[in-house]
């Protein structure tokens, strides 16, 4: 795995918006694949930036994102889909008919998940796909187990990941209990991935990642296993590693 790392969180997020940008200059119909989370927000931010100086076109880009709570419309204001609305769908030039999230409150599961499935073979697959990393090592929704989902699934979470998703719900109780995601699949079909790593708290998660080693305990360690993969980090992500 390639990593890459810089000096502070703001300068991953500015080249990481960069890099897509080139993306969708390269290939105006670019199918990327979108996390979200805090880590994402610097970069959604830049890419709003560029999108502002007409230095990105996303008109004929297409999105799929990676997760969504389960029993969230999309006009909860909780959801994911809200996140992608307020922090870029709403300020670049994204057409809403190419911008796909999971339905966290379609009556019918397994079938929303089907459709996702569907829909990334119909857009041709996920040419990028950026990821954010877990404190315990999952990427999207695929959180430590004995065993992992290759397809896109429902999933029960975490209590430490609903903690971490507490500051979109007020209180770590408000957090759904389970929600949909890609699968490890879904993820690994990407032709590149690039999971950026920010922040002290995450340092551990990192070293675990690259420890050479691949375990279901650590989801995000299968990434080892892809041909195209990027690893960026700050240097506070990247403490235990550059030390070693
Ligand atoms: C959530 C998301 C993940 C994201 C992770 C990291 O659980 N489902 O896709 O990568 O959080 O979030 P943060 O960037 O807030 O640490």
């Amino acid at each position: 795995m390639k990593i890459r790392i810089f000096q502070t969180p703001g300068r991953a997020a500015r080249a990481l918006a960069r890099e897509i940008a080139r993306a969708a200059s390269r290939n105006p119909r670019v199918v990327l694949g979108l996390p979200t989370g805090r880590t994402s927000i610097p970069v959604y931010r830049e890419l709003v930036a560029l999108s502002r100086a007409d230095a990105i076109d996303f008109s004929r880009a297409t999105t799929f994102n990676l997760d969504e709570f389960l029993g969230l419309s999309a006009e909860d204001p909780r959801s994911y889909h809200a996140f992608m609305r307020r922090h870029l769908f709403d300020h670049v030039n994204l057409s809403p008919r190419r911008t796909h999230l999971l339905n966290g409150a379609a009556r019918d599961v397994a079938a929303e998940c089907r459709r996702f499935e569907r829909a990334i073979a119909r857009a041709g697959g996920i040419d990028l796909m950026v990821l954010g990393l877990g404190r315990n090592g999952h990427i999207g929704f695929n959180e430590p187990d004995r065993s992992l989902v290759s397809h896109t699934h429902r999933m029960r979470l975490r209590a430490s990941t609903r903690h971490a998703n507490a500051f979109l719900f007020g209180s770590m109780s408000a957090v759904p209990r389970e929600a949909l995601s890609m699968g490890m699949g879904t993820i690994l079909q990407a032709r590149r991935i690039i999971l950026l790593v920010t922040g002290r708290s995450k340092a551990r998660a990192v070293e675990r990642v690259l420890s050479g080693r691949m375990t279901t305990r650590v989801p995000a360690s299968f990434l080892q296993l892809h041909r195209d993969v990027e690893v960026w980090l700050d240097a506070a992500a990247a403490l235990l590693i550059s030390s070693s």
